[in-house]
């Protein structure tokens, strides 16, 4: 008989596994002391372990020695009990064990424990960096571990899904010469090859497409990658990927396996049924919502006055309007009623340096059909009616216009967007909309170098229309990419390759990579081009992201990273990155 799943040397049973009917059995739990209160002559513990709380209870009139000792124990000692399973006269039924508890007659102390520095509550007091620092108290909280056991049915539900559909989990290696995914790397110094630096991967992208050349056809792994980029909340230095590359498949191919690949995991975790995974050009969701991963859980899309295509503005003599790029504006149902306050505090909102707005032009349509604008001396009443139709906008709406240069005020606008969906609470955690992004331009221009940049990567293909604009119009080119967003954040994204080295030169080549540089660093890959690569694509899904948008609908990732690293790419717990050795640094001639 193979062991009861948690019974060890140690323990019977789990502080998560006591209910009536253990009623009169002898047990024996392990556990961290997470709650001590004398109560009627007698002391009672919360004893904590991963799989939930057992209240014990010490009797002086059964053991005066024994009540005594477990008075002393202080929070977060770690003891090992021995006692009988009772019925709980106060039964606790916001405790899975809360009817019962156990008469301690035996104890033994495994280990003390000094005060935690923060409690460990679901809501604790410690701030964020004192919490990082002694992470692996946090880690103890309820929320954490949840976080962190969800995590893992997550990547087990992903592999469920693919090993089912033939993926082969292959690892690829971390010192590698660099993979341009836009970052910037993480190097290595080489103590062999003095003054030579091994980059670690920002993706396993060009393995996975060797691997395909190799003939594995479907491939997976889940695997962490490495940027040194600025940080957001969703984003780490090291983070971990789902990353995939299938073999013989089209875009379409792509997005099928992978749509289906997200709804079973749904299914697996949250018992939700996903409906549509609707699709948008990335030439739509810029224009209707002023980013590349639009939320779709609320609409207040984005309506333009004047832009790069026609000016509904007419004649009115008011230079921020006539001088702008773009006048384009949201209407928020039924907020005509905002104070000047509230108002104030969107102006400055926008205006901040991270958003960049000039300011914001505010026109409320009251429920009297009035209109009040913070243009109103410049603008007529009239007029204002005219820009209420271009905004969708009905009596009791509030209007929110931004003039200025075209990428800007879109940002500026979506950015306004979400922080009223938050504010009017139109963001609902309960609420999943994923969306298709396809069709995204394969290059932008990168003013300050000067050149074209791949906007996804180089190996990204391109659609066989704009196969002529690559050299006369590469503005134009649409690449045969795609993004997976989920309310408003971009949990995946890859393309269809290209599989042949005239293409990939002529890629290279438009990167601005003279010949034998394209060789230098690309070699390789140009090489296995030439040995019969089967057509190919695939995708890297955010792992963190995923899990923290399927187990929390929220979009910072660190407290679903058992150790993740601050604002500043810092481990404070480690206190990482730090200086070396003066005789390591010497010896890898640094
Ligand atoms: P991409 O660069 O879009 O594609 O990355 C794929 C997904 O990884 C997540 N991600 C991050 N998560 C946390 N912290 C970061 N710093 C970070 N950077 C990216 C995002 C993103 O959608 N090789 C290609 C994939 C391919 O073409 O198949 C790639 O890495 O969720």
């Amino acid at each position: 008989m193979p062991p009861k799943v948690h019974s060890t040397t140690y323990r019977t049973h789990t502080c998560g596994e006591l209910r009536l009917s253990h009623a009169a059995t002898t047990v024996t739990l392990c556990g961290w002391v997470f709650r001590i209160r004398p109560f009627g002559g007698m002391t009672f513990i919360d004893l904590r372990d991963r799989y939930g709380i057992t209240q014990l209870v010490f009797n002086p009139q059964t053991d005066a020695t024994l009540a005594e000792q477990a008075e002393r124990l202080g929070r977060e000692y770690i003891i090992q009990v021995t006692g009988q399973v009772v019925e709980r006269s106060n039964k606790n039924p916001a405790l899975p064990t809360g009817d019962v508890e156990v008469l301690v007659t035996r104890m033994q102390v495994l280990n003390a424990s000094r005060t935690p520095p923060f409690t460990l509550e679901d809501q604790t007091d410690g701030g964020e960096e004192l919490r990082m620092k002694f992470r692996y108290l946090d880690l103890r909280r309820r929320p954490l571990q949840q976080h962190l056991l969800q995590r893992h049915q997550v990547a087990r539900a992903v592999r469920e899904y693919l090993d089912g559909q033939g993926f082969v989990d292959i690892e690829t290696p971390h010192l590698i010469k660099s993979t341009p995914e836009g970052a910037r790397d993480f190097v290595v110094p080489s103590r062999l090859n003095p003054g030579q630096f091994y980059a670690l991967p920002q993706s396993p992208q060009t393995f996975k497409q060797l691997l395909m050349v190799s003939g594995f056809d479907r491939y997976y792994q889940i695997v962490r990658c490495f940027r040194d980029e600025d940080l957001r909340q969703d984003r780490q230095p090291e983070f971990t990927q789902i990353d995939c590359e299938m073999a013989f498949v089209g875009r379409e191919d792509v997005l099928q396996m992978f749509e289906h690949m997200v709804r079973h995991v749904f299914r697996r975790i949250r018992n939700l049924e996903l409906t549509e995974f609707p699709r948008m050009s990335y030439a739509e969701a810029i224009r209707t919502y002023g980013t590349d991963k639009p939320d779709l859980r609320f609409g207040m899309t984005l309506h333009y006055l004047k832009d790069e295509y026609a000016n509904l503005l007419g004649e009115h003599h008011f230079s921020v309007l006539d001088q702008a790029e773009v006048v384009a504006g949201i209407s928020v149902p039924g907020a005509a009623s905002f104070t000047r306050k509230q108002l104030d505090e969107l102006t400055e909102f926008v205006r901040r340096p991270q958003i960049g707005a000039g300011g914001l032009i505010t026109i409320r349509w009251q429920e009297d059909g009035s209109l009040k604008s913070s243009i109103d001396k410049y603008i007529a009443a009239d007029t204002l009616l005219r820009y209420a139709e271009v905004l969708r906008a009905r009596p009791g709406d509030l209007m929110l216009l931004i003039a200025g240069p075209a990428s800007n005020t879109r940002r500026a606008l979506s950015e306004l967007r979400l922080e009223l969906g938050r504010r009017l609470g139109l963001r609902s955690a309960d609420d999943f909309r994923p969306l298709w992004v396809v069709d995204f331009p394969l290059l932008e221009y990168d003013a300050e170098q000067q050149r074209w940049a791949a906007m996804h990567h180089p190996f990204t293909s391109w659609h066989p229309d704009d196969d002529a604009l690559l050299e006369s119009d590469p503005a134009r080119v649409r690449a045969n990419a795609y993004d997976l967003v989920l309310n408003g954040v971009e949990i995946g994204g890859g393309s269809v390759r290209i599989h042949n080295r005239t293409d990939q030169m002529r890629m290279f080549r438009r990167l601005g990579l003279s010949e034998q540089e394209a060789e230098q660093k690309f070699g390789f890959i140009l090489n296995a081009f030439e040995y019969g690569a089967p057509p190919h694509g695939g995708i890297a899904f955010g792992f963190d992201r995923f899990c923290s948008m399927i187990i929390a609908n929220q979009e910072g990732i660190r407290d679903f990273i058992a150790f993740p690293k601050n604002n500043m790419g810092r481990d404070v717990m480690l206190d990482a990155p730090s200086d070396i050795d003066p005789e390591l640094k010497k010896e890898l001639g640094l």
